[in-house]
Formats: structure tokens, C-alpha cells, sequence
């Protein structure tokens, strides 16, 4: 037996403006795409921003229903919309803020698990790394690739 560690590389940034501009400008779609959150049910708003290889940006909030297990996360309804528009294109980089009654959390918004699984899946497929940034008014976090947020990922190709 042997213990083994993980080390994972993330990127600090304490402001908006710490960040490099084409970042800041995914950030700011994603505090745009928040606007569109349907959630009044759990009141957390959720804004994402996904950044296509050609530049495109796509938008997407979450959208939560009455029956609760039907509605989705903002993450989702980005990347699902940003694959069912331009398919084929690789997600570079994806946005993600969130915050309670339409404000902005002050730590990272982090993405749930099964939001983790989409980008891998995306991620694979562009086959490129997809940067992911969780912003928070006071720290804001930055992993280069996927797998950096989810370490061991499955995919199906790991079968092969
Ligand atoms: N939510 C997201 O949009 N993204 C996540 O990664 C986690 C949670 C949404 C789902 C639900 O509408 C609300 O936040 C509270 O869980």
C-alpha cells in the first residue's frame, strides 16, 4: 500500500480586476447571464458563461421548477446551450457566479457535481482544456483544466 497526494494547481485572484481581460469579460456575461436565474424557490442565483474556441460566448442561469428535481444549474444550461448551438466548437473557459437574491457571493461559486461531469464530458470532447473560474466578490478561484476540479474523472473512453 501507498498513500498518494494530490496537488492541484488553482489561481487566486482577491478582484475582478486582477484577472486578464478576456477572463473579466467571461465573468461579466456570467454576472449579465444571473439576471436571467429563475430561482424562486431557493432564492441563490446562478450565472454562467461559456467561452466557444471562435470567441462566441454563451449565456446561461439556473432555471428551477416546482417540482424541484426538474428544474437545472446555471452551469448546465450553459453548456447544453453553448453544445446545442455550436456543436462541435471546444468550450475553452467557463464563468461561474452566484449569490443570494441577485447579489454576488464573496467567495467562489463552486459548481455541484454533476455540473463537474458535463464539463468533463465537453471537455473531452473539444479536446482541449476547459479553464474554469468560480468568482466571488472577495476571492475568486481559477483551475486550468477540468480535471483540476475533478480529480479521477470517469469518462467513458477510460473503459476503452
Ligand atoms: N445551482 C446552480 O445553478 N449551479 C450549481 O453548481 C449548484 C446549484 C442552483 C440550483 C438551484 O437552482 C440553486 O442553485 C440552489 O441549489
Amino acid at each position: 500500500m501507498r498513500n498518494l497526494k494530490l496537488e492541484i494547481d488553482i489561481q487566486e485572484y482577491s478582484s475582478i480586476d486582477e484577472l486578464d481581460a478576456v477572463d473579466r469579460k467571461l465573468v461579466e456575461a456570467a454576472i449579465e447571464a444571473q439576471k436571467g436565474s429563475y430561482a424562486p424557490y431557493s432564492s441563490f442565483n446562478v450565472g454562467a458563461a461559456v467561452l466557444l474556441e471562435d470567441g462566441t460566448v454563451v449565456k446561461g442561469s439556473n432555471q428551477e421548477n416546482a417540482a424541484y428535481p426538474s428544474g437545472l444549474c446555471a452551469e448546465r444550461t450553459a453548456m447544453f446551450a453553448a453544445s446545442a448551438s455550436n456543436p462541435g466548437k471546444a468550450m475553452v473557459s467557463l464563468a461561474i457566479v452566484g449569490g443570494f437574491n441577485g447579489t454576488l457571493s464573496e467567495g467562489p461559486c463552486s459548481p455541484c457535481g454533476s455540473c463537474r461531469q458535463v464539463m468533463a464530458e465537453y471537455q473531452t470532447l473539444g479536446k482541449r482544456p476547459m479553464s474554469v473560474i468560480l468568482f466571488g466578490t472577495r476571492q475568486t478561484l481559477k483551475f486550468s483544466k477540468v480535471d483540476d476540479i475533478l480529480p479521477l474523472i470517469f469518462d467513458s473512453f477510460n473503459e476503452k
